[in-house]
């Protein structure tokens, strides 16, 4: 089987949309990246997988804003940015699905949807007034989840009265929403039954439709197979190769997963 690197791939490939340099973190006696390169390109899907503790969800995290790398460098289009919170990670148009605290239990379904980027009425000689147009909210919150075949009985509804399905969904939902560049999905359908990873998987596909670069962290191997364009590899904390999902197959990625093969094609 040929599996070329990805550094062979044609030279006139746009940057990067999202790519690291050297990212490494430590949890004090813990490794848990260590000098990852990896590249992100416009439109694709990069499946991430690596078996439990191999890092997946702390380098998301820190592609999410969410915690700082000790070392590294994140670059965006070729350019480094510094993606010191969420917040500023929203605004360079990365969206995030985490594998824990997709939402807010305490909040309802639309304000989950709308979570930082609340509607807010306007006031006279044109002040915003902190006041939330939640009837606006609550309409645009059950014409999107209409629009994307999402069933939840109610906006209103408390977040952590909903089934672990109908949670990833508006999760997922509110990243279809808002990821306008790149959306970061960790481990979307773990804790899902069949149809609900279906629609999962569909929403996955059109956000990537909309010309969304989607990084997808999953031990669902089939899935990957199927959804992803490359698929990368974390062992104890290092990439261990990245390939090409059309030139792989299940018995390599498990090699990878394992440390029977090492490849370092970052
Ligand atoms: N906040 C933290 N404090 C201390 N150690 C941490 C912390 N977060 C992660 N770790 C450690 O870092 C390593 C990588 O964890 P991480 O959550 O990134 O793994 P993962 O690949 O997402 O695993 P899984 O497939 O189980 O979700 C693990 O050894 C984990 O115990
Ligand atoms: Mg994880």
């Amino acid at each position: 089987m040929t599996n070329e690197p990805v550094s062979q791939l044609p030279a006139t490939r746009q940057p990067p949309a999202l790519s690291t340099v050297g990212l490494s973190k430590s949890y004090g006696r813990v490794k848990a990246l260590r000098s990852i390169d990896m590249e992100l390109y416009e439109g694709e899907i990069l499946a991430l997988v690596g078996d439990n503790g191999a890092g997946k969800s702390t380098l998301m995290k820190i592609l999410s804003g969410a915690v700082a790398a000790d070392e590294g460098e994140i670059l965006m289009d070729g350019v480094p940015v510094h993606l010191t919170s969420p917040i500023v990670a929203r605004r360079h148009g990365i969206e995030t699905v985490h594998q824990d605290l997709a939402v807010v239990p305490t909040l309802d379904v639309t304000e989950n949807l709308f979570l930082g980027r609340e509607i807010r009425i306007g006031g006279p000689f044109g002040r915003v007034v902190p006041l939330l147009n939640k009837r606006a909210m609550r309409r645009a919150a059950r014409d999107h989840l209409q629009t994307l075949n999402i069933g939840i009985p109610s906006v209103r509804q408390r977040t952590d009265t909903l089934s672990g399905g109908q949670r990833q969904a508006v999760a997922v939902a509110r990243a279809y929403a808002f990821g306008h560049r790149i959306v970061i999905m960790d481990e979307p359908t773990a804790a899902l039954g069949v149809q609900e990873t279906e629609a999962v998987v569909d929403l996955i596909r059109k956000i990537n439709e909309q010309g969304i670069a989607v990084i997808l962290v999953s031990h669902n191997l089939p899935q990957v197979l199927e959804l992803s364009n490359r698929i990368m590899v974390l062992r104890a904390g290092m990439n261990v190769g990245t390939v090409e999902t059309q030139r792989t197959d299940m018995e390599q990625v498990v090699r990878l997963i394992t440390g029977a093969e090492v490849r370092h094609t970052a």
